[in-house]
């Protein structure tokens, strides 16, 4: 009996890690082999950036907690209509929860919509939504089980010096904030933030690198006694101090948003990548929080699988924060304390399409007036944000970067025929042109794929049972 109590006592206090799932993607993984791959990682809780049926209907019933979310657009819709919000509720929250099984316990109302980049664009409508998102999950008779949240990053609040202790919110959305802080405390509603040490170091080349990871760094931040060895405690505990300033210094906090990307900067590899979440993996599993938080950190890994076809306005490492590549392949060793110590487990099932790439031609005219709109398609329509300074393919010579480009084209449309055809420019291969780190990588097959494939089969089966019929009519 008192094991049990231990047991349930130590599950109670290290929650087990999220994920975000992502699907900004040219080529998806189907659901149900995500969801197995995160049964197989031992994950027990994923973030979803909006409410797609597909991907409830694979989570029911597979115990993985799941906050839902809600995006940008819709705010203004949700902030000036009760009726809309309950439509939302009733159809991605209601219905799923009551149909025997999915176990959504949040509801993430925007991402991050207060970012600068927006300028302002969603600071009248994200507190109305919210309120009328909570005002429809109490209707719904949900409100103790399912709590409202908005992923805020991590510039709504700032520190006029490097010490969390001189924390506030931004003087901006001081306001603002504040009614949102007291709406999440007066509803038992967590606050959530992304925060990105690798944007620290992206966005200041002066920024002290090792002070981003969390091991290494030398010359620790004392604030009033509080030892701070990197930014990621730092950053938190700015909050913790806005918070508590306001008086309200015991809202939970859950990170929403943690991660490192693999590729398209230099700071991007995969080196770093597992530095950084092996050092935050052990320091979650330990159960260690930050010095204003000692108590475990709750947290959502950014992300789970990579996106190829996130916008890049932010920065080509963008499309690079997966846990796993596109196809499900793990991209490093990772220990995530799930009793899976031999790193991460790959996707079952997946098949790719044919080894074949599509590559610049040995006789190409390097001249040819064609060669410059040619690439720049290419790349405008897939992905060359592995190609550039300081990332993986950033060796490759002028033409390797050309036969990049094309392969990349080639293999976002299915390896078809014609997506291989720059006028006197490109030829298909079977021979990989990968070079070291600079893999020439090949799509996988998609679900979509073959529901082409099938609606193109029914489609020849009715014509042929149409031709029948006029046969037989004419008889
Ligand atoms: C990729 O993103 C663009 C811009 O958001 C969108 O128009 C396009 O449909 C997306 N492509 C795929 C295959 O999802
Ligand atoms: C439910 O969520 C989906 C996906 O985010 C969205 O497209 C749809 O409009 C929502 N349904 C309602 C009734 O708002
Ligand atoms: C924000 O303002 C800048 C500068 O005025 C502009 O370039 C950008 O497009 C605006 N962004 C949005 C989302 O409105
Ligand atoms: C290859 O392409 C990248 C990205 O467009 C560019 O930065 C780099 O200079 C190119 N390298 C060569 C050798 O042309």
């Amino acid at each position: 009996m008192r094991f049990l109590v231990a047991v349930a006592f130590l599950v109670s206090c290290v929650s087990g890690i999220g994920v975000n799932w992502g699907t900004q993607c040219t080529h998806l993984l189907s659901p149900t082999t995500v969801v197995r791959m995160l049964k197989d990682n031992g994950i027990q809780k994923v973030k979803l950036f909006d409410a797609d049926p597909n991907i409830l209907d694979a989570l029911k019933k597979s115990g993985i907690q799941v906050m839902v979310g809600i995006p940008n657009d819709m705010l203004y819709t949700l902030a000036n209509s009760v009726q809309a919000a309950e439509k939302w509720v009733s159809k991605n929250v209601s219905a799923h929860v009551s149909s025997g099984g999915v176990d959504i316990r949040y509801v993430a109302v925007g991402n991050e919509p207060f970012l600068s980049t927006y300028n302002g664009t969603f600071e009248a409508t994200t507190l109305p939504a919210l309120q009328n998102i909570q005002a429809a999950l109490t209707k719904a008779g949900l409100s103790t089980r399912v709590k409202v949240t908005v992923p805020l990053n991590a510039d709504v609040y700032i520190s006029s010096t490097n010490n969390p202790s001189d924390g506030d919110f931004r003087p901006d959305i001081n306001n603002l904030m504040l009614q949102i802080v007291k709406f999440l405390s007066d509803n038992g509603a967590p606050f959530t933030v992304n925060i990105y040490p690798f944007i620290s170091l992206y966005l200041d080349p002066s920024f002290p690198v090792d002070y981003a990871f969390f091991n290494g760094f030398q010359s620790a931040i004392n604030d009033n006694g509080k030892i701070y060895d990197n930014v990621f405690d730092a950053n938190h505990d700015t909050l913790v101090w806005a918070l508590q300033k306001h008086g309200f210094g015991n809202l939970p906090i859950i990170v929403g948003e943690i991660g490192w990307p693999t590729d398209g900067d230099r700071n991007a590899n995969l080196q770093s990548a597992q530095r950084f979440n092996q050092g935050f993996m052990s320091r979650y599993v330990s159960g260690k929080g930050t010095p204003m938080r000692p108590n475990p950190i709750d947290a959502y890994l950014f992300s789970f699988i990579d996106e190829d076809n996130k916008s890049i306005q932010p920065g080509n490492f963008e499309r690079h924060w997966g846990l796993f590549y596109l196809d499900g392949q793990p991209k490093y060793q990772l220990n995530l304390g799930t009793g899976r110590a031999n790193g991460l487990v790959a996707a079952s099932g997946v098949e790719h399409l044919e080894k074949k790439w599509c590559v610049l031609k040995p006789s190409a005219n390097l001249n040819s007036d064609q060669l410059a709109p040619s690439v720049s398609y290419a790349c405008q329509n897939a992905d060359c944000t592995s190609l550039g300074y300081g990332t993986s393919c950033g060796n490759l010579d002028v033409k390797g970067n050309i036969s990049y480009a094309f392969n990349s084209y080639y293999q976002v449309n299915d390896q078809m025929d014609s997506a291989c055809k720059f006028p006197g420019l490109s030829m298909i291969t079977d021979k990989d042109p990968s070079f070291g780190t600079c893999k020439f990588r090949i799509m996988i097959q998609t679900d979509s794929a073959e529901l082409n494939a099938m609606v193109g089969s029914t489609t020849t089966v009715l014509m042929a049972l149409v031709v029948l019929l006029l046969c037989n009519v004419s008889f």
